[in-house]
């Protein structure tokens, strides 16, 4: 098995550009699939959840290219409508697929999505926004099966904001017949994005980033050729190492307006940072407070997925700290790991509470989902000694050489 050898202690410095967002990517690939010849996705990150998507794809019957970090999907005789549970059960948004097949098909089946276990993570929001499109759904123990004629425009309202599901909606939407409103949408950017890589396609929409998007569906679609983003949840990764070690790095293509949120907090932390020359330029030396309460909240708020890496920098920072995770019920699983490496963190439910009393020290930890273990690589960096970070297959799922980044700024670190 991989492992990650770090040896800690020291402070981050340099420069390092941040990867194309997985999140972005992931239900990009799945809109392509609405049309039938070449879509192109610019910067695409390789890692290990866009390769299973790419997976998907040819299993559909596409074919599928690199050059350098642009991905090509050609979906010209991808008319496959069933997704084997061997590649559903490797990642959740896998599930997005329903709605590109029944767009395409008019007809899906596929095994149960898989992916990070940080909570129950049930797929009823998916399922209800579909429905409301017209598609009929049977659910055995083993597959998802759906289908439909055409689907049809309908207002769909959900009790909850949910990534995922609003991915789903759109992605039923744009070839449907008639006009959809989706109510209580997601506002994260990947949303937004998602949504003008459609547009780009030739779909019609308004309203993404805000509560309500409303979408006109068209009788086809065109190619997509779009840059991906960078990851908001890389760049605050990198940023967290830098808090956490008491370093100074820059990020070329920072995803500036999209961390707004964890950067008040870094700054509350007593971090500097500043846009300049179109890098974002922190300085952790500072990063000495502790945050009496934070809690994780749906986008513009905290996001989840920095919860993580952000509890192994306050592990190190004297005075009592409490997050709050307000999104996944079980996302506080790096907590038992970062007490091993002398960190004091107590969990009752979704709430941790972190001492950070003492300084970390080097041990060997095991990750067990994607951004937990790279709140484990975080710790090591900034732990006396050395530390050995087991299960990396999680953490190469989201992040594309973060060895070699955190090496480049000066990291002693090494994937063995
Ligand atoms: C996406 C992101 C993930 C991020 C999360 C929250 C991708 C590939 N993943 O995951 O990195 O942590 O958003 O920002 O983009 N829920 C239901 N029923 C559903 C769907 C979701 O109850 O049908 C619940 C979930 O269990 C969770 C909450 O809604 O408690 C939010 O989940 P959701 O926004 O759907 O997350 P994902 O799309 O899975």
């Amino acid at each position: 098995m991989d492992e990650i050898r770090i040896s800690g202690g020291k402070p981050l410095y340099g420069t390092v550009k941040v990867q194309g967002s997985k999140n972005a990517a992931l239900p990009m690939m799945a809109a392509s699939l609405l049309y039938k010849g070449v879509s192109i996705l610019k910067g695409c990150p390789k890692i290990a959840d866009v390769f299973c998507m790419e997976e998907i794809l040819r299993e559909l019957g596409a074919s599928t290219w690199w050059e350098d970090h642009d991905l090509y999907m050609d979906c010209t005789h991808a008319d496959g409508t069933e997704i084997p549970c061997g590649y559903t059960g490797k990642m959740r948004s896998s599930v997005i697929f329903l709605a590109a097949l029944l767009g395409r098909s008019g007809k899906g089946q596929m095994g149960y999505p898989g992916g990070c276990v940080i909570g129950q993570r049930p797929i009823d929001l998916h399922l209800y926004a579909l429905r409301s499109l017209g598609a009929v759904i049977e659910e055995s123990p083993f597959f998802i099966s759906a289908k439909c004629d055409r689907l049809s425009g309908n207002e769909i309202c959900f009790t909850k904001r949910s990534v995922g599901a609003t991915e789903q909606a759109i992605l039923g939407a744009v070839l449907a017949r008639g006009e959809t409103s989706i109510r209580n949408c997601a506002r994260e950017p990947e949303i937004v994005w998602l949504c003008r890589y459609l547009r780009r396609m030739g779909a019609i929409i308004q309203g993404e980033g805000e509560d309500c998007i409303c979408i006109r569906g068209v009788e086809e679609l065109h190619g997509g050729v779009m840059q991906v983003p960078p990851d908001r949840i890389v760049a605050g990764t990198y940023l967290c190492a830098c808090a956490a070690t008491r370093g100074k790095i820059s990020l070329e293509n920072p995803p500036v307006g999209e961390l707004d949120a964890f950067l008040e907090v870094y700054r509350k932390m007593g971090g500097q940072y500043k846009v300049k020359s179109g890098k974002l330029v922190a300085d952790g030396t500072g990063v000495n407070r502790a945050v009496p309460f934070l809690k994780t909240e749906v986008y513009p708020g905290f996001p989840t997925d920095l919860q993580s890496p952000l509890m192994a920098v306050l592990a190190a920072i004297p005075g009592e700290s409490h997050i709050r995770e307000q999104i996944f019920e079980d996302r506080f699983k790096a907590a038992e790991e970062l007490n091993r490496m002398g960190a004091e963190i107590a969990v009752v439910g979704r709430d941790a509470r972190i001492c950070g009393r003492k300084g970390l020290r080097g041990c060997t930890v095991c990750a067990e989902e994607l951004r937990g273990g790279a709140a484990l690589v975080i710790a090591g960096l900034a732990a006396q000694g050395e530390t050995i970070v087991r299960g990396c297959s999680y953490i190469s799922r989201g992040y594309e050489h973060i060895c070699e980044d955190l090496s480049l700024m000066g990291a002693d670190i090494v994937l063995i």
